[in-house]
């Protein structure tokens, strides 16, 4: 059986970070499944639609390219919120289930909301990585501050507090940890702190996997 690692959570709680560094460490692809919402959300944008309206964003998700993924204006406000909407689109979600499987086949590190629910349910590895609103908000406005975009520190955290009510609200593939999901809580670590105690969860589910299987 092929190692997925699918590392799921809330916006800002540094699950990109975590699986880019595991993803390197492990010798995996990764891929950030939130940018592929993103990118459909800026399809929908560019076509001067509504990001709720399903039936353009699902043509979108359908007709979405490997080179959307590479555009520079999948991050910032007004990209968070449409992704979000885009991605509470069952048709939007069923769209894009086929890709983020392929990409995975062989092995992967995956991150996003659903990857251990329901992209990989089967994963030998999962995480759910959480850290409270307070610090999220925190880390996203000092991102924010450190690329040059004026931001209001109140905005920041009511606007995530808005996207987490909304990922994990909707009905398709709500935000949630699976049953078989190790917690990380990021809330007092910094990065490497958080990457050794996330390295030392996957370790424990690769030797444990490893064991089941030789029986
Ligand atoms: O991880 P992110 O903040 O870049 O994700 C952007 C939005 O995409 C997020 O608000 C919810 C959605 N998303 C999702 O529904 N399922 C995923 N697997 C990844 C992201």
């Amino acid at each position: 059986m092929s190692t997925v690692i699918a590392i799921d959570g809330p916006a800002a709680a540094g699950k990109g970070t975590l699986a880019r560094r595991l993803a390197a460490e492990l010798g995996l692809p990764h891929l950030d499944t939130g940018l592929i919402y993103r990118a459909v959300a800026r399809r929908v944008l560019d076509r001067g639609a509504d990001p709720r309206d399903a039936a353009v964003a699902e043509r979108e998700a359908r007709a979405l390219l490997a080179a959307d993924l590479g555009r520079d204006d999948l991050r910032g406000p007004e990209a968070d919120m449409a992704a979000s909407a885009v991605s509470a689109l069952p048709g939007v979600r069923a769209a894009l289930l086929a890709f983020q499987r392929e990409f995975g086949r062989d092995g992967a590190v995956l991150d996003g909301r659903d990857i251990g629910t329901v992209v990989f349910p089967e994963a030998l590895v999962k995480l759910f990585v959480t850290a409270s609103v307070e610090a999220r908000a925190r880390r996203r406005f000092e991102e924010l501050r450190a690329k040059g975009v004026p931001t209001d520190p109140a905005q920041v955290e009511s606007d995530l507090r808005r996207r987490d009510m909304q990922d994990a609200a909707r009905r398709a593939a709500p935000l949630r940890a699976a049953p078989d999901a190790l917690l990380l809580d990021t809330t007092t670590l910094d990065i490497e702190a958080a990457f050794d105690a996330a390295l030392a969860l996957v370790r424990e589910r690769l030797t444990a996997g490893a064991e089941a299987r030789r029986g």
